[in-house]
């Protein structure tokens, strides 16, 4: 049974969906805890009715990014974790935090990355006039949205299209794609190779 350790800055509907596909599908995995680094994050109530251990870590209470993310790391390590799944948690993670879950740490980004790092993704993609834009999960690097891609999903950009709708639609795709490709690491289905993803398909 692996442990899974989820972080989350707010909403956390990527989390959700994780833990109830988790559920749903049996997967020999159990969602350990979640930890948010914002004391109001909505996705914490989800976590404790679904009788999950939460923690809360707040940034303003350390002096700097290092010591923050240090205390993060002992909060993270009391449940065991396996893999380290970030689910909209909005910090850049300092190099010896990234380093420590290297291999064992996925984000999603809801871009088709390497299109459009960063934040406001669905508004870069409208102002760029792709056709398509989507989601990303890959390997956390120490690089901001960089890192072996495991999977993506592809929406189309449609007329009239706000930042909103699109944002509506790719988020529909995540709540699919992460599950997917947790479970993938749980089956131990994947490999990094030369910097690249490897799916191992079942036999
Ligand atoms: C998602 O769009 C995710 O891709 C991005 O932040 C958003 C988080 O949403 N990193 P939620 O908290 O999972 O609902």
């Amino acid at each position: 049974m692996k442990n899974i350790v989820i972080l989350i800055s707010g909403r956390g509907s990527n989390m959700e969906a994780v833990v109830r596909a988790a559920q749903r599908e049996g997967w020999p995995a159990r969602v350990a805890a979640v930890i948010s680094n914002k004391p109001d994050a909505k996705g914490l109530a989800f976590a404790e009715a679904h009788g999950i251990p939460t923690a809360v870590v707040v940034s303003k209470e350390y002096p700097d990014r290092a010591s923050f993310d240090a205390a993060l790391q002992r909060e993270i390590d009391r449940f065991a974790p396996d893999l380290v799944v970030l689910a909209g948690f909005m910090r850049i993670l300092t190099a010896p935090f990234v380093a420590h879950y290297a291999g064992r740490m996925l984000n999603i980004h809801p871009s088709l990355l390497p299109a459009f790092p960063g934040l406001d993704t669905h508004k870069k993609a409208l102002e760029a006039g792709v056709p398509e834009h989507g989601a990303t999960v890959h390997f956390v690097t120490a690089e901001l949205d960089h890192g072996p891609m495991v999977a993506q999903a592809r929406v189309p950009v449609l007329p009239g299209d706000t930042e909103d709708t699109l944002a509506a639609r790719v988020l529909a795709e995540e709540h699919k794609l992460y599950p997917y490709a947790v479970r993938l690491f749980v089956e131990d289905r994947l490999s990094i190779e030369q910097g690249d993803v490897r799916i191992a398909q079942f036999a």
